[in-house]
């Protein structure tokens, strides 16, 4: 059951709960838990397995796990961490190998609505940290010290954005002016080069998830995550990621293939799994949801 009060639904849960195929008395890693609406699926849906959540975002873990853990007693716990160093953090908390890893990669709900800088429909510091106790680098520190290039170079390769150039070359002749550090004065400054329309898209869509990116390293996290949650699944364990954008599905199926041509893994999902018309409807951010999976055939070595 999915609760209303939770202000972040998730996606895709009935598939989720289809290729983790949750067994008696196995042990899953939520390695994203957000508001744990996924761990609760998990959960449910086989009442005597255990699952241990995870997050980087002490906020996340503090205000939705721990009444979740209080719920299911034994059966729930928390760890805090990045996944990109899964296989450390599970040494630390002592996981011994798992039976199914799920990640649910990107942002939260409540991140995008209740911290600072996420966002261009507030006005806000543009800080984008998902984990801001252990990350220093904001959004408002690459927009003030990375060069032009480097500027074009993030809003075009994280953000396909057509007009990077452009952009860069104007925030770097305003900065000289003021610093740009809320949220509505880049989106304005956007707007300004690329020109109000832009389809349904707000004109700064690319250019805010292009930072949001660079700001939590998202691609290279999810590239070291890979490699180490095969480290940390036991031989026919499973692995279920879902991706919200093109370049982070391109890693998981690039990643996918390569292990099965090396004969680690099998695919489970010959073609990627994305949401019904249905759930769409009724959660229109689970449009670009995509769902792939792998079943460990081969134990990597500890
Ligand atoms: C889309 S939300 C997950 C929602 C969750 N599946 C649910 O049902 O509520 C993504 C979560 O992943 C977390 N996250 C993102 N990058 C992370 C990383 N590198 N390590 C650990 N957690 C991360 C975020 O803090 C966020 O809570």
């Amino acid at each position: 059951m999915i609760h209303d009060t939770v202000p972040h639904k998730s996606v895709l849960v009935d598939e989720v709960i289809e290729h983790l195929a949750p067994q008696p008395g196995k042990t899953y890693l939520d390695v994203t838990f957000g508001a744990g609406g996924h761990s609760r699926a998990i959960l449910e849906a086989q009442e005597s397995c255990h699952v241990i959540g995870m997050d980087w975002d002490t906020v996340s873990l503090e205000k939705y796990g721990v009444p979740m853990a209080e719920e299911f007693g034994k059966r729930l716990s928390l760890a805090w961490g990045n996944f990109s160093l899964l296989y450390r953090v599970a040494k630390r908390e002592h996981i011994k190998k798992v039976d199914g890893i799920l990640a649910d990669f990107g942002t939260s709900q409540m991140q995008i609505t209740e911290r600072p800088g996420f966002s261009f429909s507030r006005d806000t510091p543009l800080d984008m940290r998902m984990s801001p106790s252990h990350q220093q680098i904001t959004a408002a520190y690459i927009i003030a010290s990375a060069s032009e290039e480097e500027l074009a170079d993030i809003f075009f390769r994280y953000g396909e954005e057509r007009y990077s150039r452009k952009i860069a070359r104007l925030i770097v002749q305003e900065r000289k002016i003021a610093p740009i550090a809320t949220t509505g004065q880049l989106a304005t400054l956007v707007s300004n080069a690329v020109g109000s329309k832009r389809g349904r898209c707000h004109p700064a869509t690319r250019v805010f998830q292009a930072l949001r990116i660079a700001v939590n390293k998202e691609l290279e996290n999810i590239t070291s995550f890979l490699s180490e949650a095969l480290r940390v699944l036991s031989p026919g364990g499973r692995l279920v990621c879902i991706s919200f954008h093109s370049l982070e599905d391109r890693l998981v199926k690039q990643f996918f293939k390569d292990r099965e041509r090396e004969g680690i893994v099998e695919i489970l999902t010959p073609k990627v799994v994305t949401a019904s018309e249905q759930e769409v409807a009724r959660n229109p951010s689970s449009r670009s949801a995509c769902l792939r999976a792998i079943r460990l055939i081969k134990a990597i070595g500890e």
